[in-house]
């Protein structure tokens, strides 16, 4: 039970490697915050609850700065506290770059990088006042390397980096840690409409041979949210069969 009596808030864990991370928190003794638009967060929740687990769902966006901090107020009086802070919402709006749209790209940084800076403002406070505190967010392999036709993910990913490399510096003194994970190519279904061909093209460009699978990524987040990693700060955890070199 690695994080026994720990809060812990997943955005994006009604799916994919955000449904793994909640589910594997919750195995490990979390109480569990699923945040997420998508109605089946509710039912990622009830299944924590019957395994014998604590979690809740809320339906609030990460992009809504009023509505998240309202929400994380609620938590932390509710709970009494919040630890663990995992920035795993995310979105793609893959174009190249001369025909992406200002739409495409605001989209993008709504979400994965303005969304990340909402959440950690509203948990600071919180985790201040406890001199206690895990920020693990989203990165992905594609922020250290860039990628065909993902200027404006691509983007957001290394800046989630970047954010947690300053916000090591600036909370470190209040217990507070700032990581980021970047995963490689992970089967959700974020990739879903990837073509069988170009899957196996993907598959054989990775040194291990395969894709992830979504608790490949979750054993990391769990690592840099523990205990144990109370002297790890500001570091991305790289987890995609050796892609990014
Ligand atoms: N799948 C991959 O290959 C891969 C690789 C590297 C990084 N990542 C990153 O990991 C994270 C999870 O990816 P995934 O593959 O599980 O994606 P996914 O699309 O399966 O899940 C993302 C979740 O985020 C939620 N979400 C989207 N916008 C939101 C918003 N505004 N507010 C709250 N929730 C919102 C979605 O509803 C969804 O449940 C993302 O940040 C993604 O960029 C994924």
């Amino acid at each position: 039970m690695r994080l026994k009596d720990k809060v812990a808030i997943v955005t994006g864990g009604a799916r994919g490697i955000g449904q793994a991370i909640a589910e594997l928190f919750a195995k490990e003794g979390a109480t569990v915050i699923i945040i997420d638009l998508l109605p089946q967060g509710q039912h990622v929740a009830e299944d924590i609850i019957a395994s014998g687990s604590v979690a809740e769902y809320h339906a609030v966006s990460v992009t809504d700065k009023i509505g998240i901090d309202t929400l994380f107020e609620n938590i932390n009086t509710t709970h009494g506290k919040i630890d663990i802070l995992i920035n795993n919402a995310g979105i793609t709006r893959d174009r190249t770059l001369e025909k992406m749209s200002m739409d495409e790209w605001d989209a993008v940084i709504d979400v994965n990088l303005k969304g990340v800076f909402i959440c950690s403002q509203a948990v600071a406070p919180y985790m201040k006042a406890n001199n206690y505190g895990r920020i693990v967010s989203a990165a992905s392999n594609v922020g250290l390397r860039g990628n065909f036709g993902q200027t404006n993910y691509a983007a957001t990913k290394a800046g989630v980096i970047a954010m947690a490399k300053t916000w090591t510096m600036e909370l470190g003194k209040f217990g507070i840690t700032a990581n980021a994970v970047a995963p490689g190519f992970t089967l959700t279904d974020m990739v879903a409409d990837i073509p069988e061909a170009h899957l196996d093209a993907i598959k054989a460009s990775i040194p291990l041979k395969t894709a992830a699978q979504p608790i490949d990524i979750a054993y990391g987040y769990l690592y840099l949210a523990s205990d144990e990693a109370r002297f790890v700060s500001g570091i991305c955890l790289t987890i995609d069969g050796g892609t990014a070199r």
